[in-house]
């Protein structure tokens, strides 16, 4: 059995504000949210994923797969020409958009894979060893159907892959500028480092461009600027030696010298547009984007909620400037014409929402154009006094209008402050607020302080993948070394008593990563991300153990035996 925990709350007066804020405490119990049985402790560290005894699993999508029935079958390693047309690596976020409860849309984000993985050495040698790389990352929309419990991808006008090399377009306030164009004159192409996602109320999926920074690389002699500094770009970048042989992602290229403001995007995708080329949107800032989780606001506007995943960076929300129905209506994207805030989480359990716009004399003294405050917008949210966070991930609506934000963790503070309490963080965090009048205030608390479920049965380090579901379970995927030699898992939360259970545990040495279900719930997608870290040694998942067959990204399709709401 679990413990059950009571959630954190901030003492003092606060609490007693918070408390007339909050679900009120009922008299009698009410009955509880998840019946499954928890996967022990014990249990959770094997070379396969283990799953409560209730539940049962089926694997689809691997990478390398093709993407619809008669493309290429996947070898190992793929190579420049299959890649494109197969499932990419590094399942990271996803939606699932409804063609009926069985059939429908996913559109799943290929976060990265280390060359040792895809490639299988670490350096490239030639072109097209980086245009296999390249074909990896980015998206896919996939169709898939359910016949006779097993969900499998179907041939499809909608099936896509998009990736490193793709065409793109920009919107909002910085396209066109200056900072987007190359002396080389290159085209708009290209997606990388897609991590966390969100959907819109219209119907389209956002893919979000995190770790951008670690594919470039430079071949002569290159000087970061302070503005590559604040990002991250250096000489050797993540490794994967993209620059070696495409001069784009080379930093001391002087014809490319913007290529790295085109990425650090949200890109908004139609999925059931194939021949419409995926939008950069600008409004919504650059800077290392987990997500962008959409909701609308009391008014109508549309809000967007973002996390910038890196030590100290921050977290922000975007506003339309009309009630979103209205500007779909005349044609204008609800995420063009909007306003950026950056979030203040002061000690009382107040927040504020900080403008980001350049009439901020704070801002115009060291910005040229709002376009220049939204490149830089890491640089604009430090001047304005934005709280530095500890590694803002996935944020999720959940009931009574509460946004819940994980903070995966950060073993360099050293000054705590109200929002971030523990220096350092080795184990992460969860807490959660609520804006919905769209004005620039916010309540918010913490939720959860992994350390208070550090030692127990039901023990997590590191949220990082979360979704409140509309009963109020919050559903929290980790990514960090786990007690004990645990492998990263899937928990459920009451958000009411605070109560955890551990659903579902991955591989060793893998992340779990994004989750989606269909409309009834009954069957919800997880995703297992670097299983092995693609060592043969650690883990041969999905496939058999043997010690030898490289191990593959997937998606998990899971549902209860009974048929009943996955959670329950
Ligand atoms: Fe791609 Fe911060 O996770
Ligand atoms: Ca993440
Ligand atoms: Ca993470």
């Amino acid at each position: 059995m679990v413990n059950i925990k009571r959630r954190t709350v901030l003492g003092g007066g606060l609490a007693t504000t918070l408390g007339m804020l909050m679900p009120h405490a009922v008299a009698k119990p009410a009955p509880r949210l998840s019946n499954f049985t928890a996967v022990a402790h014990a249990d959770g560290k094997g070379k396969m994923p283990a799953l409560a005894s209730e539940y049962e699993y089926q694997v689809m999508l691997p990478w390398g797969d093709p993407l619809q029935p008669g493309g290429p079958a996947f070898t190992y390693p793929p190579n420049a020409d299959h890649q494109p047309q197969q499932i990419g690596i590094g399942h990271d976020g996803m939606a699932f958009f409804s063609m009926g409860e069985r059939r429908g849309l996913l559109a799943i984000n290929h976060e990265y894979g280390r060359n040792a993985h895809v490639l299988g050495f670490n350096t490239p040698r030639n072109h097209a060893d980086v245009l296999t790389s390249q074909a990896a990352h980015g998206l896919s929309v996939v169709e898939i159907a359910e016949q006779d419990g097993i969900w499998s991808n179907q041939e499809s006008d909608y099936a896509r892959r998009i990736h490193v090399n793709s065409q793109v377009e920009f919107s909002g306030p910085v396209a066109n500028h200056r900072l987007l164009k190359n002396p080389a004159n290159n085209p708009y192409v290209g997606t990388i480092s897609n991590c966390a996602n969100g959907r819109t109320p219209w119907g389209t999926y956002l893919t979000c461009e995190e770790n951008f920074n670690l594919y470039f690389g430079s071949a002569g002699s290159f000087t970061a600027t302070p503005n590559q500094n604040r990002y991250g770009f250096t000489s050797n970048g993540g490794g994967y030696g993209w620059h070696l042989f495409d001069p784009r992602f080379d930093l001391s290229d002087k014809g490319y010298i913007n290529e790295g403001n085109r990425f650090g995007w949200v890109m908004e995708i139609d999925p059931m547009n194939p021949k419409a080329k995926p939008v950069k949107r600008t409004a919504l800032g650059r800077f290392k984007h987990e997500g962008a989780t959409a909701v609308e606001a009391d008014d109508g506007r549309l809000l967007v909620y973002m996390g910038d995943d890196s030590r100290f960076e921050f977290i922000y929300r975007y506003v339309s400037v009309h009630p979103w129905r209205k500007m779909v209506q005349e044609g204008i994207s609800p995420l063009d014409e909007g306003q950026m805030y950056v979030g203040r989480f002061n000690d009382n359990g107040l927040g504020e929402w900080l403008l980001m716009d350049i009439s901020n004399k704070i801002l115009s003294n060291e910005f040229i154009d709002q376009a220049e405050v939204l490149v830089n917008a890491r640089v604009a949210a430090t001047l304005l006094g934005a709280t530095p966070m500890d590694r803002p991930e996935w944020i999720t609506k959940g009931l009574a209008g509460y946004m819940y934000c994980s903070l995966t963790n950060n073993d360099d503070r050293e000054q705590p402050n109200a929002a971030n309490q523990q220096a350092p963080n080795p184990h992460g965090h969860i807490i959660r607020f609520r804006d919905h009048l769209a004005g620039q205030h916010f309540l918010w608390e913490t939720f959860l302080k992994s350390d208070d479920h550090y030692l127990g049965e039901d023990s997590l380090s590191s949220p990082d993948g979360l979704w409140a579901d509309p009963d109020g379970r919050l559903f929290i995927a980790t990514d960090g070394d786990q007690r004990e030699g645990l492998n990263n898992q899937l928990l459920v939360a009451d958000t009411t008593t605070g109560e955890l259970r551990r659903l579902l545990t991955g591989v060793p040495d893998c992340e779990i990563t994004g989750f989606t279900t269909t409309p009834d719930r009954r069957t919800m997608f997880v995703n297992i991300q670097h299983p092995g870290k693609g060592n043969p040694s650690r883990t041969n998942f999905p496939n058999p153990v043997d010690g030898t067959t490289v191990p593959r990204d997937c998606t998990l399709a899971i549902r209860r035996k009974d048929g009943g709401v996955v959670g329950s």
